[in-house]
């Protein structure tokens, strides 16, 4: 059980902490509420300590023979700060200790991940921009503000991200330290296809296939909160958006195709994650198919679809990165890594994300286990984890071979 420290500021979005900590102790996690003063006007202590079943405190004096100030810090796992307010980031980058949260940041030996909230003008202040700066130098994570509606009716960056998001991303800090947030594709923009297409048969059936999404979800969201602009074309898929990223829903391959060509032209990397079917029925009944009647089939024709991953190989962009996934099962023919090899040749990317799915693992599961292999030769193994986990590690994959960006 990993021990976590959800440090909570002084703002409105300070009531999604409260959620935010349901999300983390159902994740089997212990956690300890630090509030500052401040947020004790949004959020009453009862709340926290009720949801995290530890007493809760904001100043130095209280608990002394405990030091709790020194000690809370010293024994996190992670350090969460959510929301964390302009006056938070000021004080944190100062080095201040005025509070019990300033004073556990000190003393933390522990990966911390601030996730700002505020209005966008305090956001977007240079003063606000140099604290995070300072912050993210000495390696402390600082997500992206989501965009969106803010307290009042206007809408801008400064929103908090959704509970759910911010957990996910904690657990992938936990499993896989620091790195796996780090800034490095701010400035960059990916498109990412994710899901399953549905062929339609009639106006109510389709052919389709298991796959949830979850992968390609997961990458969106872990892309994000590395800073980078993310595009999500999305078939057939239920979840909410990551924050910060730009779902364009599509239903069929056709439909993918045409979406991911629309939005890959100036990208940086395009990663292939969805299930397109290979076939679709030939012809599509006008009405529905009824038992017994003359529009009831024999059989089924199908034709190919397009093959999306490979067009968007011969479409590339100067320097963009284009990434395909495999399922594959190893046979009399050759091992998983081998048919993946003679995939990523045959359709010519620069990576191919390879998962082994002859214990029937993946598809709909919330763990995965992959390896990474490249064009150039080398491959990474990405060891069984969430799959936001799974996601921290094929980005770092795909970072390693971006070419620098023209900002230098
Ligand atoms: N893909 C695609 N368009 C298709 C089928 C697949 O873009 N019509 C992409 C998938 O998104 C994935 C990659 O191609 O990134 C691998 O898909 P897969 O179906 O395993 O490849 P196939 O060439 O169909 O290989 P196989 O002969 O094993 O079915």
């Amino acid at each position: 059980m990993s021990r976590i420290v959800l440090g909570v500021s002084g703002g409105v979005a300070a009531y999604k902490a409260a959620l935010l900590l349901r999300a983390l102790t159902e994740g089997g996690h212990d956690v300890r509420v630090v509030p500052t003063p401040g947020a004790l006007h949004f959020v009453g202590a009862a709340t926290f300590e009720a949801l995290s079943g530890h007493p809760v405190t904001t100043d130095v004096w209280s608990d002394v023979p405990e030091v709790a100030h020194v000690r809370i810090g010293q024994e996190a796992d992670l350090v969460v700060v959510a929301p964390a307010t302009a006056d938070l980031l000021a004080r944190a980058a100062m080095g201040r200790a005025d509070d019990l949260l300033t004073a556990t940041l000190l003393t933390a030996h522990c990966p911390v991940v601030f996730v700002p909230a505020m209005h966008t003008e305090m956001w977007l202040h240079p003063a606000t921009q140099d604290n995070v700066a300072t912050l993210r130098r000495r390696g402390s994570i600082v997500l992206p503000p989501a965009v969106g509606r803010l307290t009042g009716p206007d809408s801008g960056p400064g929103r908090l991200p959704e509970p759910a998001d911010i957990a996910a991303l904690a657990s992938v800090v936990l499993a896989s330290g620091a790195e796996a947030l780090a800034p490095d594709l701010a400035g960059r923009r990916v498109v990412v296809s994710a899901g399953g297409t549905r062929e339609p048969l009639d106006p109510v059936r389709y052919l389709g296939n298991r796959s949830s999404g979850k992968q390609g979800w997961a990458l969106a969201r872990v892309a994000a909160a590395r800073g980078a602009e993310v595009v999500l074309v999305a078939a057939n898929v239920e979840l909410p958006a990551p924050f910060g990223v730009r779902v364009v829903p599509v239903g069929t391959a056709e439909e993918l195709r045409a979406a991911m060509l629309t939005e890959a032209g100036d990208a940086d990397v395009v990663v292939m994650s969805a299930a397109v079917a290979d076939f679709r029925p030939a012809a599509v009944a006008a009405t529905k198919m009824k038992k017994g009647s003359a529009s009831e089939p024999d059989a089924v024709p199908l034709v190919r679809n397009p093959d999306v991953l490979a067009e968007l190989v011969t479409k590339r962009a100067p320097g963009q990165l284009v990434v395909g996934f495999a399922a594959e099962t190893g046979d009399d023919d050759g091992d998983v890594l081998a048919h993946a090899r003679a995939k990523l040749a045959r359709k010519g990317c620069d990576l191919l994300v390879v998962n082994d799915v002859s214990a029937g693992q993946v598809f709909g599961r919330g763990e995965n286990a992959v390896v990474v292999l490249a064009a150039d030769g080398g491959s990474t193994e990405v060891p069984l984890g969430s799959k936001d986990a799974v996601a921290a590690g094929i980005w770092t994959a795909v970072r390693n071979r971006l070419p620098s960006s023209a900002e230098g």
